[in-house]
């Protein structure tokens, strides 16, 4: 690829999974995406020996830190504004943003979540697709906006496990699918062929 590098930042609070599917499929590779920086809310996620064990800058920001939630969230916009990404990608990153927070990075963040949305928002997304007794899971990957998981969606997948139990049953499969999903839209926002249309800002165009 020509041009500067695409720069991103991970933010992830638990195992890290989706951040090494960047890292494994995008990072340094041949579409100009870097991964600069990544930061948790966790000090002990094991994303953050993840991103350490390739050399990348990590930190953590957790709330206990901070006098509250705006003080952490803007020493975590400076941070990460610091490494200069175009994007900032919340890979099981399980603290609420501030909206000073997104304002810092207009329509440039984006999440996974592994539910078909407007289904099953918010916390535990399998477990309250188990409880409903749904034959189709899937994943989501959606911009962030100031609602919980409220965001224009860029793309979505969807995974039909009609005999599926346990949150064991499903989780390992729906991994899979968000370890080529997130990537995927990074790959799209990289390349420019994600728009909102200006006529419907909740509408998502993806150049093909
Ligand atoms: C993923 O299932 C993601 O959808 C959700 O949190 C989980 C993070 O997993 N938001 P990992 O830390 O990337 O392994």
């Amino acid at each position: 690829m020509s041009g500067a590098p695409f720069r991103i930042a991970v933010l992830a609070s638990g195992a890290g999974s989706n951040l090494q599917a960047i890292l494994d499929t995008l990072h340094e590779g041949p579409e100009g995406v870097v991964v600069a920086a990544v930061a948790s809310d966790k000090p002990d996620a094991r994303a953050l020996e993840r991103a350490q064990a390739v050399g990348l800058p990590t930190a953590s920001f957790p709330l206990a830190d901070h006098p509250d939630r705006a003080a952490r969230d803007a020493a975590l916009a400076d941070w990460v504004a610091g490494h200069d990404v175009r994007l900032v990608v919340l890979a099981g990153y399980m603290a609420l943003l501030t909206p000073a927070f997104l304002q810092r990075f207009p329509q440039a963040i984006v999440n996974v979540h592994p539910a078909l949305l407007p289904a099953f928002p918010g916390l535990d997304a399998v477990g309250q697709a188990l409880a409903h007794g749904v034959k189709v899971f899937g994943v989501t990957v959606h911009f962030v906006d100031e609602g919980v998981d409220t965001g224009p969606i860029i793309l979505q997948r969807a995974l039909e496990l009609p005999h599926a139990r346990t949150r064991e049953d499903v989780l390992g499969e729906l991994h899979a699918v968000e370890h080529e999903l997130l990537p995927a839209a990074i790959r799209l926002i990289a390349r420019g062929a994600v728009t909102l249309d200006p006529a419907d800002p909740r509408r998502v165009r993806l150049e093909p």
